[in-house]
């Protein structure tokens, strides 16, 4: 995964991110820390781990709550002592608080005739932070908030990102935090999902997240021994898909397994989206298991159903891969401050933590390799794409 990871030109050591390499070991800094876009198993862990670096040399850290809008409202700053983040690394959400809709760049205002018009709001934001005296912002995110911190940062915010999203679609680090749960949670489900489909001889068409990959869906349906996997990456036929899961019932054991990744389409056809980003772009999806369950039932004749997994795989304890992780990415992170080297990221390159740049970080979505071993291994084990 190591050619994955673009060499930092944003620090003046690429190697990876140690303790001991502080600009000007004596600068105590004022830090603040904040949590955007969807939330993901390990957050607290990140802060936990930031705060308590930070407090180790000596540092101020202060939470801004819910994104970006704690910095912008009264009372929205939340001082993080160690009392604070006491028996959080293991919570799931997040004790800031979050929102995938507060960007200071498209800000909405209502105007007097209830209409509501987007207003950059950056100018207002780095203002808001130099008065309350901050040096340096840890941005917890995901691609779309981690794209708010990149032009945060252009603009002259002195910032380190963390990537965490249960997508795990982040083409910069091997992988994010959060994604280890939700596949763990989702392959749990599967494992359920086997009894009452054979109980009922019946098809079970699981939706998971994953929004426009589908990583989720590919490594918990593997894990999980699914007959059938759709994922965005690979647009899938209905014929080849019912051929495939009515060769699997007349085998036996007389049932099925689908996993879809909510972002996956037919050939030919259309994801099923709803609610798209301004430019158009697909923002939420939802409904293609229904819509898919549907379908294999009135082709095949054997009785199926539909269920959405959804929100579910974002909650709960972290496993502990993702509380390590999350971890190494804090401390990453306030290294990476105390180094002054701002408009970087903090990325998983095995074995170590490195800092890439934030802007090339949120430049390319990391899609499944079609031809990469784990959809190899999943073809090999007999597993349908639809294809
Ligand atoms: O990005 C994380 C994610 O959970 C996606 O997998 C999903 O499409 C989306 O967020 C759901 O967003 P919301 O919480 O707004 O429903």
């Amino acid at each position: 995964m190591a050619s994955q990871v673009p060499s930092t030109s944003a620090t003046p050591d690429s190697s990876s991110t140690s303790p001991s390499r502080s600009n000007d070991p004596g600068r105590r800094f004022r830090l603040a820390v904040n949590t955007g876009g969807g939330d993901a198993p390990g957050l607290n862990a990140v802060i936990r781990s930031v705060v308590i670096s930070a407090l180790n040399m000596g540092w101020e850290v202060f939470g801004i709550q819910k994104g970006y809008q704690g910095l912008m409202e009264e009372g929205g700053l939340l001082p993080l002592d160690r009392s604070s983040v006491e028996g959080i690394a293991h919570l799931g959400g997040t004790i800031l608080g979050t929102t995938n809709r507060g960007n200071p760049l498209r800000w909405p205002r209502t105007l007097p005739d209830g209409t509501v018009e987007e207003v950059d709001r950056s100018g207002d934001l780095i203002k808001a932070f130099r008065d309350h005296g901050f040096d340096a912002l840890i941005a917890i995110g995901g691609d779309g908030s981690l794209r708010i911190a990149a032009e945060l940062s252009e603009k002259g915010l002195p910032v380190v990102g963390v990537p965490k999203t249960i997508d795990n679609d982040l083409a910069a680090t091997q992988v994010t935090f959060g994604f280890h749960t939700a596949v763990q949670t989702a392959s749990d489900a599967i494992d359920k999902l086997h009894s009452t489909a054979k109980a009922h001889s019946r098809v079970m068409v699981v939706e998971l997240m994953g929004r426009h990959t589908g990583w989720i869906a590919l490594f918990a349906g593997l894990a999980g021994s699914a007959d059938a996997i759709l994922i965005p990456e690979i647009p899938f036929r209905m014929d080849r898909l019912c051929r495939d899961l009515e060769a699997k019932v007349e085998r036996g054991p007389s049932y099925g397994i689908v996993v879809v990744a909510e972002g996956s389409r037919p050939e030919g056809g259309e994801a099923s989206v709803v609610e798209t980003e301004a430019g158009g772009e697909p923002w939420r999806y939802g409904g293609v298991a229904e819509r898919v369950a549907q379908e294999i039932q009135e082709a095949t004749g054997v009785e199926t159903r539909s269920l959405v997994l959804g929100h579910l795989q974002r909650g709960g304890q972290p496993t502990a891969y993702d509380r390590l992780l999350a971890l190494r990415f804090g401390a990453a992170a306030v290294d990476l401050v105390a180094r002054t080297s701002f408009g970087c990221m903090v990325a998983l390159d095995p074995p170590e933590v490195r800092a890439v740049p934030l802007r090339t970080a949120v430049d390319e979505l990391k899609r499944v390799p079609v031809r990469g071993d784990v959809v190899v291994t999943a073809r090999r084990l007999g597993i349908s794409f639809g294809d």
